[in-house]
Order: structure tokens, then sequence, then C-alpha cells
């Protein structure tokens, strides 16, 4: 099969390994792919959200199946585009992304079919929005209506923070236009979980838990980033499974279908476990990143036939299975992430690395044939084994042998599942 995967980041080099994995003689090729993709596939320099370029390329080279990795040419329709021209391409539609690129339409959707979530008001009028904080009190959550690259919800302990945080999105717009609207909502307590879906209109098909790391800073301190590591299963979490698929998943996929809109890719859910159940944080619409790299290698099943089930509404005659044991990914970061992050710093990777282990790469280029640094999340190094202290382990012991200067990494992914 030709398969085009959008995208060049963590999640783009786990998807293409797994498609390579599955079947050596898929030909693929990645746009615009990283230096650790184009060991795998062949490299396209088109940007992912040249949409119409994209199409161009997919008509051209007669590709079978296109996978989107980020939101962001979902979110511009990509998939619009594609499904006129007669390209297959596995992802929501525009008006199905809207779930991810609007925190409120988000609410809505949840409100109407009754998905549980946090309390929460909108505002675009700055005064109004800080008067409101004040009202309420903290700890409080502001969150940019629309995509900011995981960067765009604050958690405020302090009314000074909430200030801040309401002032650089709606004043300052450091998130762009994403932030003259922003969503103001109740704080939740617990622990968080993502459980991603394939969907096809009706039939949801839940993959293994996951959970992510959002704080930059070991004990989930300092601020949020795209995610520093992940690890699946969440043993310690896996009773709330039902319950998550009867009141969360389902509705929301067979909602949007009687609505006449239904919803066709991956729905992500990101969860608090909260004393009073499941409560939903954020839809996505589309793998987690790093979520995706712990989830692909436990999956069985050739990933391109389930797409293709997806995009060809026939996902009911699909039985998703799982390899047993564990996978830990570990971010290693650069220094300034998730702030600017520092460019062009050189990389040393081991010379190899054995079986059950990836190191996948997110933030790198290549410089006069020197890998170097070119982004915030750098890698994401990732282990299997019987169980997740063993896949952490072997992940742990791969990172120490990557090296570039002012390399940064949590020392205490799933710390939780282990009561560490
Ligand atoms: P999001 O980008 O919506 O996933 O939010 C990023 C992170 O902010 C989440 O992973 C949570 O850790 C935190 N967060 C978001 N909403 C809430 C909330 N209502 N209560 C507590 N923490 C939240
Ligand atoms: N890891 C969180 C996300 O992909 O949105």
């Amino acid at each position: 099969m030709k398969i085009l995967v959008i995208g060049g980041g963590g999640r783009e080099h786990a998807l293409v390994w797994k498609f390579k994995s599955d079947n050596t003689k898929h030909k693929i090729f990645c746009a615009p792919g990283n230096p650790g993709i184009k060991a795998l596939a062949e490299c396209v320099t088109i940007q992912a959200n040249k949409i119409q370029e994209l199409a161009d390329f997919a008509e051209t080279n007669r590709i079978d199946l296109t996978v989107v990795g980020p939101e962001d040419p979902l979110s511009l329709g990509i998939v619009d585009v594609f499904e006129k021209r007669n390209l297959s391409i596995f992802g929501p539609n525009l008006e199905s992304a809207r779930l991810e690129g609007s925190k409120a339409y988000a609410k809505k959707v949840m409100e109407r079919f009754n998905v549980p979530t946090a309390s929460y008001l909108e505002h675009d009028d700055y005064q109004q929005a800080l008067n409101y904080v004040n009202e309420i009190g903290t700890p409080i959550v502001i969150k940019a209506d629309g995509l900011a690259a995981g960067k765009g919800v604050t958690v405020a302990e302090t009314i000074e923070q909430a200030e801040a945080a309401l002032k650089a999105a709606m004043l300052d717009k450091v998130f762009g236009d994403s932030g003259t609207k922003v969503v103001i909502e109740e704080c939740l307590f617990g622990e968080e979980m993502t459980v991603l879906a394939f969907v096809d209109g009706e039939t949801v098909l839940p993959m293994v838990p996951s959970q992510d790391h959002k704080p930059v800073f070991d004990d989930d301190r300092g601020p949020n980033t795209g995610g520093m590591g992940a690890y699946s299963p969440v043993p310690h979490l896996e009773k709330w499974l039902p319950e998550i698929e009867r009141r969360i998943l389902r509705p929301v996929a067979q909602g949007l279908a009687a609505e006449g809109k239904p919803y066709s890719g991956i729905l992500y859910a990101g969860l608090m476990l909260t004393g009073n159940g499941p409560i939903v944080i954020e839809f996505n619409v589309r793998f987690g990143d790093p979520e995706a790299q712990v989830i692909l290698p436990r999956l069985e099943n050739d990933l391109a036939e389930v797409m293709l089930a997806v995009v060809e509404k026939r996902l009911h005659e699909i039985d998703l299975s799982w390899k047993p044991g564990a996978s830990v990914c570990v971010i290693a970061a650069a220094p300034g992430y998730p702030g600017p992050p520092t460019k062009g710093l050189p990389i040393t990777l081991p010379q190899s690395f054995t079986g059950n282990t990836q190191i996948f790469h997110a933030g790198t280029a290549l410089s006069n044939e020197q890998l170097v640094t070119n982004g915030g999340r750098v890698f994401g190094v990732t282990a299997q084994g019987a169980d997740i202290a063993e896949a952490r382990k072997h992940s742990y012991g791969l990172m120490e042998e990557i090296s570039f200067e002012g390399k940064h990494f949590r020392t205490d992914i799933a710390a939780k599942a282990l009561n560490l």
C-alpha cells in the first residue's frame, strides 16, 4: 500500500514505524517528516498545512491512504479537500475537527449529549473575564479557546496567576487569535488519563488507555508542555474504562451521527478521574503525542487496515488486539522548553539499540550531516517490557545514551502506576 503520513514529530515517527513494522512492503511517504523518519520513509518537502500541495502530491503519486498526524491541517479542513478530490484520507472533517479547534464548541457538544465536564463560562472581554475570576476565586482554570500547541491552559492557584494568564491570552495575544476568547473553568482534582478511540461514525473502538505527563518538571510542577512522557497500560485507573466508553465516547459519536455530523477518525478523550468519576478535560481529534508513541507499539492489528476500515465505514468488522506487557515513553527536551527551545545543538545517539526500544525523533534536524536539536521535544525515548517497571527501566537506560547540551527530561514518568 502507498501511505502518506502528514507531520514531522514523534507521533508521526511512531506512525511511520508502525506501518513499516506491520508490512515492510508498504511504500511510505511523510510530509515533511524528520531525520528519524527518513530512515523508514521518503520525506517530502511539503509542510503539513499546505493542503492543496499535499492533495496534488497524493493524487500524482496515487496514494492509497493519507494519515494526518497534527491538528492544524485537520482544523484547516484537509479532509474535506481530499474527499472532494476522491482521495482516501483518515481523519475528521472541518466540522468535526472543531471538537479540538474550539474549546467552547467542545463544551457545547458535551452539554448536548450529557457528557460529564467541568462547569465553565466563555468570555471575550478582558475586564469581564477578570471580574468573573475575582468572583469565583482560585484555583481556577483559564483556557485559550483556540489551538495553542498544548500551551493555552493555565491552572491558576492565585488571582495573580489567573490575571497574568488572561492578560497574556486576551491583551498580549501570545496565542494570536486563539486567545481572543477564553474559557474559564472549574478546577478539577484527580488523576489524568487519555483514552483514544477509532470512530467511523457509529462504531467506536477504544484503544488501550495511556497517561501523559503535561507539566515540565517532576511531581507535576512547572508550566504545561505538549507532554513530557507517557505509559500504557494504566492499571490503577482501568476500572473506569466501561464508564468512559458508556458515558463519554459513545454518546459523543452517536450523538454527532444522529445530528447528521458523523465523526470519523480518532477521538481523543483527555480525562480527569475525580471522586465523581471520569470527567472530560478536553477532546482532541487525532493521536496524542506522546501517547501515540506508547500505544502504537502495543497494537497488534495492521494499522493501515484499521484506518481503511474507518475511512470505508466498516469498523464493525475489526477487533483490536493488544500486546500484553507495557510501553513507556520519556521525552528528551531541549533547553528552554516549553519556552523557546535552543536549536542547532549537536546530538549524539547510541550506535545501535535493541529490540523493544525506539528513539522516535521529534525536534531534530540535519545540519551539514550532523544531527542537531530543532524543537522543544527532541526525542521520544520509548521501550516495551513485560510490565511497566521493566519498560521504564529500558526507556531510562536508553535516555542515558543520548546526549546534547542542556538535555532535560522528567525522571518520574509512570511513577504513579508504580506507587513510587
Ligand atoms: P488541555 O490542554 O485542555 O488538556 O489542558 C492541559 C492540562 O491542564 C490538562 O492536562 C490538565 O492537567 C490541566 N487542566 C485542564 N483543565 C483542567 C481543569 N478543569 N481542572 C484541572 N486541571 C485542568
Ligand atoms: N499529549 C497531549 C496531546 O497530544 O494533546
